[in-house]
């Protein structure tokens, strides 16, 4: 099989320039590349290995002789465009959440469900960031011992929100500094300076938000859950940069001690033990950022449940939480030979 001719759809965004390092870091295998986005940015030049390429505006002609799509050009764009590079017998690997729900489409994170890509039609979605640190840590032990109930606390950074978020964390914080008034721009109602938000994306009729329930749903696809196991999350939005946090509870249906849980994430694909609470060590956001392995530690048996666990785990959101899952779906469709050739 040959090696692939590959698109980077919304090259120019957050998520796209960061699929471009990391396509460069690890060395990805491909024949051609292309650099798409909006008619704004067509005709721009970007820079990719040291070389200039001309962005080309997305349209459907454009997707003609690829094979893999790297897409992360938003919802709207996603559907959009899915059966026009599905038509052309290209994979879009999807950074939206457009089609993570759609029960045709396999919902993958690297490393815990890549069997689930042999199903694909031509979408792969990448599941929600908050969700996808938090498979990494779960998959090994829902594997030696089943999960029965997970209640999560979110702690996502400014970054997952995008430019004008982490530009109201900074302006925000000067202004309170210097006892000065800011009006936030993605943060209307709230400051994020020297404050939580306990709210992130709008609310649902069960009182949960969105984002809180793409963590239970889409943690039921991935894991291949049944509706019996019980899943609740709260996500806030934090005052950091970089990188989510999550408070992990998780009962399971036999025992498992902290130490066997830590002997299993240490050997696990992707994550990282950093537990020593006798040397105040554990991970932390600022650690995490611009790293890739999942981190967890604060690993201890959990005092309101039976057969349970309490952790913390940090990641890096725009590396796993997007682009570095995307492009590793990307490497398992090459290495598994899924893609038209
Ligand atoms: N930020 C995160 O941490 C994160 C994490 C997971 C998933 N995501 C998802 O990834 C996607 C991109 O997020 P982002 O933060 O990178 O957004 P962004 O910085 O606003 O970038 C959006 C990209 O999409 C392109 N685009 C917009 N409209 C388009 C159109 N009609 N046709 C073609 N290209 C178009 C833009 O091109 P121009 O520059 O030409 O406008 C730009 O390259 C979203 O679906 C988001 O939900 C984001």
């Amino acid at each position: 099989m040959s090696k692939p001719n590959i698109a980077a759809l919304g090259a120019t965004g957050v998520v796209g320039q960061e699929i471009l390092k990391i396509l460069e870091e690890r060395n990805f295998p491909y024949n051609s590349i292309r650099f798409l986005a909006s008619a704004r940015s067509a005709g721009k030049q970007i820079e990719f290995k040291g070389d200039k390429y001309t962005i080309e505006e997305a349209k459907p002609e454009a997707f003609e002789n690829l094979n893999i799509v790297l897409a992360s050009a938003g919802g709207a764009t996603s559907l959009a465009l899915a059966s026009e590079i599905a038509k052309r017998g290209a994979v879009m690997v999807d950074n939206s959440s457009a089609f993570r729900m759609d029960k045709d489409v396999p919902l993958v994170i690297a490393g815990v469900n890549d069997e689930d890509l042999k199903q694909h039609k031509g979408i792969v979605a990448n599941p929600n960031c908050s969700t996808s640190q938090l498979m990494l840590a779960l998959k090994p032990l829902n594997d030696y011992a089943k999960i029965k109930r997970l209640i999560v606390s979110t702690y996502q950074s400014v970054s997952g929100a995008g430019k004008d978020a982490i530009d109201d964390l900074t302006e925000g914080t000067k202004a309170a500094l210097n006892n000065e008034k800011y009006q936030g721009k993605k943060f209307k109602d709230y400051s994020i300076a020297f404050n939580l938000i306990p709210q992130i994306d709008s609310f649902t009729e069960n009182g949960y938000t969105k984002e809180e329930m793409k963590v239970v749903n889409e943690t039921r696809k991935i894991l291949h859950l049944s509706e019996d196991v019980k899943i609740a999350c709260t996500a806030i939005r934090v005052p950091v940069y970089i990188s989510h946090s999550e408070a992990v509870s998780v009962e399971f249906e036999k025992e498992i001690s902290p130490d066997k849980a830590r002997e299993l994430l240490s050997s696990a694909y992707g994550v990282e033990v950093i537990d020593d609470p006798a040397n105040s060590k554990y991970p932390t956001p600022q650690y995490a950022a611009g790293k890739d392995p999942v981190y967890v530690g604060r690993i201890r048996k959990d005092l309101a449940l039976e057969n349970g666990l309490s952790m913390w785990v940090v990641a890096d959101n725009l590396r796993i939480g997007a682009a570095l899952n995307a492009v590793r779906i990307a490497e398992k469709l090459v290495e598994m030979k899924l893609y038209q050739s």
